[in-house]
């Protein structure tokens, strides 16, 4: 995800746009270390839990577990699928510097690896998360398509004043979104597949309300970026999230600016339930 606390310039060596070369012959041998062990860990675990265009992208990029993947030779995989490209950031970026890039079927990603120690949990975003957990999903052509739509969507929220509701959406789609198909629910979000505990605790924990998804109901809802999520959303299908957000968003922004938030342990009689979660995790594990 992007943050605006970060200078409005590129630092040195940085080009214009923000991105930066991969340098893809300087990672050491610890490094891709690393990405085999994150890489084998969620390939044990994602089978039967990520939906199927997840693991078809996984495996029609040849995202394998030899170590960390060359860009220029994933971008020939995966322009040729969608039109999509990933490129190297320095980390995390200015908002319209990362809208404009997605608007331009660009996706920024981390070039820096977590280190050994850091294999469960980090806070900002390295390849790994951006790489494994973002790109397979770029090779369906539904959801490229709504990740192009967002990054313009994006930048018209900013003039309007609404990203903070355009951002809950990207939350709990793009990083933390589930989806309901006829073997059961499946994870599409990236920060879900690139976590080991999540991918577990979002489908199978009783702890988290899980709720069909509705537009205006994700963009009220708040999210928490420092430990499993709360609530979690269902798709009934990709289609579905490209279809609600072509929609214009001008009248719902307006609409958005009348109505209160909604509580993120919050069950309304409108929700459609999947499952009433106990919230015994997030009561036990309380900041
Ligand atoms: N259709 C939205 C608008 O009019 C843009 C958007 C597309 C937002 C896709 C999110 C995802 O602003
Ligand atoms: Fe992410």
């Amino acid at each position: 995800m992007s943050a605006d606390r970060f200078s409005a310039s590129p630092a040195e060596g940085v080009r214009a746009d923000w991105t930066i070369d991969q340098d893809w012959p300087r990672y050491t041998p610890e490094e891709h270390q690393v990405w085999v062990t994150l890489y084998e860990r969620q390939a044990a675990l994602l089978p039967g839990r990520a939906c199927e265009p997840f693991l078809n992208g996984l495996k029609a990029l040849d995202l394998h577990g030899d170590g960390i993947p060359d860009f220029a030779e994933l971008n020939r995989k995966l322009n040729a699928l969608t039109g999509w490209a990933v490129v190297a950031v320095p980390g995390l970026v200015p908002d319209e510097v990362f809208f404009d890039h997605l608007a331009n079927r660009r996706f920024p990603a981390g070039r820096f690896i977590r280190r050994p120690d850091q294999l469960d949990y980090l806070e900002e975003p390295d390849i790994f998360h951006d790489v494994f957990g973002h790109v397979p999903m770029l090779t369906d052509p539904t959801f490229a398509d709504y990740m192009k739509a967002y990054g313009e969507g994006g930048l018209r929220a900013t003039r309007l004043g609404r990203l903070q509701n355009l951002a809950r959406l990207y939350w709990y789609t793009v990083e933390f979104g589930l989806i309901d198909t006829p073997e059961g629910l499946r994870i599409y979000g990236a920060g879900i597949v690139s976590s080991r505990g999540e991918s577990v605790f979002s489908l199978e924990d009783p702890s988290p309300n899980r709720l069909g998804f509705e537009l205006l109901r994700v963009m009220r809802t708040p999210y928490r970026i420092d430990d499993y999520q709360q609530v979690y959303f269902v798709l009934p299908s990709l289609q579905r999230l490209l279809d609600d957000t072509l929609q214009d968003f001008a009248p719902i922004y307006a609409r958005l600016e009348a109505l209160p938030d909604i509580a993120i342990d919050a069950i309304t009689p409108e929700d459609k339930l999947f499952t009433r979660g106990t919230q015994a995790y997030a009561k036990t594990h309380a900041a």
